[in-house]
């Protein structure tokens, strides 16, 4: 059986967690799309041409914790506005969605542009600043110095750049259930989250 759930939302919304913990619940396979446009931009930083980047994708590109910091962030956002990059990721990612056992992607578009045909589809999203603070204790914790308003100031820049872009920029797909977790637990936030997609599993 093929089941796809898509789940869209802004940087350090919580897409992540409740992803990995939707998928272990229902025994499917997770793909972060945002780890693509990183590996990505990580590659731009390093000289390489992000279409032929993307072209050339390797499964090995994708590992190493370098791709979690906030300048790979800055660049992943922008090769993601490039169309030619954006086109050379879609054929893995719907391959993905497909396979048998069901899948949950997590990214920005995929309930609008990549998976439009999704089963289950959520928006997960939250305050700027909530989402900053959240940022800014993760990047701590992994011993990054930064400022909290470096912080906010990253997550503001990269928002609007993701949300201005002309090629699937990011919004709630209109059958998207949409989940604010400003005020909600990772707990509260993944019960809800398969709340709703029982909701689709039972229809
Ligand atoms: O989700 P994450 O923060 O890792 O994504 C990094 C960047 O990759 C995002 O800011 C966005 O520009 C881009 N992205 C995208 N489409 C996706 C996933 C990520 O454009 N499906």
């Amino acid at each position: 059986m093929a089941f796809t759930i898509a789940i869209d939302g802004p940087a350090a919304a919580g897409k992540g967690t409740v992803s990995k913990a939707v998928a272990a619940h229902f025994g499917f396979a997770h793909l972060d799309t945002g780890l693509l446009y990183r590996a990505v931009g990580a590659k731009m930083l390093a000289g390489v041409d992000p279409v032929a980047a993307a072209q050339g994708l390797m499964a090995e590109d994708l590992e190493g914790e370098g791709l979690r910091s906030p300048d790979v962030a800055q660049a992943a956002s922008k090769v993601a506005a490039i169309g030619a990059v954006r086109a050379a990721l879609v054929d893995f990612q719907r391959a993905f969605a497909r396979r048998a056992g069901g899948a949950v992607l997590d990214g920005r578009d995929i309930g609008t542009v990549i998976c439009p045909g999704a089963e289950a589809k959520l928006f997960v999203t939250a305050s700027a600043e909530v989402r900053a603070e959240r940022r800014y204790l993760e990047l701590v914790n992994k011993g990054h110095e930064t400022s909290r308003e470096a912080v906010l100031a990253d997550v503001k820049e990269r928002d609007a750049r993701d949300m201005e872009r002309a090629e699937a920029p990011l919004k709630p797909a209109a059958d998207a259930v949409v989940i604010d977790t400003s005020e909600m637990s990772i707990e509260e936030a993944v019960a809800e989250a398969i709340k709703a997609i029982d909701a689709r599993l039972g229809e």
